[in-house]
């Protein structure tokens, strides 16, 4: 019996793993999954609309800057997805009639491995997906070594938000340094897409000091503060 007060069911424990950034916890909450990575609550299966817009928004946004909507190089839309989640992201990537590569950032093998098992109807199988390419690495490191490639579309959702990273070496990326060196991944219409649970003060102004066009775009959730999603145009 699993079913607690107000409908929602309590949380079973599914499996739990020394991961790369801190012990990860997957739970299972009646039909529903959830994931903590280091002591903190990183996602659900619940919703995803803001995950899904994430992706959404970047690849139209990208397109919107390219003339003739076309794909990058008659290919399609190279998308990059950081955070692998539950995998709404990448399903709503691989759903977008323009994409025609994904690559994913992941650097925890448990959350690659549940894709092979309960997590897998959130990514709709979307790993092995001929168009997918996962990097199990840590996305910073990706960006200090980038492989040569550039990106229409940038999605990154690997925290909570810009001031409230799951482990504290992400909070690089959310600088300077880290803004600049995803700038350089991004191809001539490439668009910057990043995921926060609600504003994040200063990161706004931050990304308008350094791209060309930046767009807040908040989405309602159930509870509490909307989601976020920043977009930012190349500079
Ligand atoms: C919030 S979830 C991603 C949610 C995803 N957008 C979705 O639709 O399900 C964050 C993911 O990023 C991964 N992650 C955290 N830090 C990372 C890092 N530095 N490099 C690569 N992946 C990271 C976590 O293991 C987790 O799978």
């Amino acid at each position: 019996m699993d079913v607690i007060g107000e409908g929602r069911a309590e949380p079973v424990v599914v499996e739990r793993a020394a991961g790369v950034g801190g012990e990860l916890v997957l739970r299972r909450a009646g039909a529903d999954y959830e994931i903590i990575s280091n002591g903190t609550f990183l996602m659900d299966t619940r919703n995803g609309e803001s995950e899904r817009l994430l992706v959404r928004a970047a690849v139209d946004a990208a397109l919107a800057q390219d003339e003739d909507g076309g794909g990058a190089g008659g290919g399609g839309a190279r998308v990059l997805i950081g955070g692998l989640g539950v995998g709404f992201s990448l399903a709503e990537a691989l759903a977008h009639p323009a994409v025609g590569h994904v690559t994913v950032v992941e650097r925890e093998p448990a959350v690659v491995g549940w894709h092979a098992g309960p997590l897998r109807p959130w990514s709709r199988g979307g790993l092995d997906d001929p168009r997918v390419t996962l990097v199990r690495a840590d996305l910073l490191d990706v960006l200090e070594r980038p492989a040569g490639g550039v990106f229409d579309a940038v999605c990154l959702d690997i925290d909570n938000g810009p001031h409230w990273t799951v482990t504290p070496g992400n909070a690089r990326l959310y600088g300077p340094v880290g803004l600049d060196l995803l700038a350089a991944l991004l191809s001539a219409r490439g668009v910057l897409a990043v995921w926060s649970a609600g504003a994040a003060p200063g990161f706004g102004d931050l990304l308008v000091s350094r791209f060309a066009r930046v767009e807040e775009l908040p989405v309602p959730v159930p509870r509490g503060e909307p989601d976020m999603v920043y977009l930012a145009r190349r500079p």
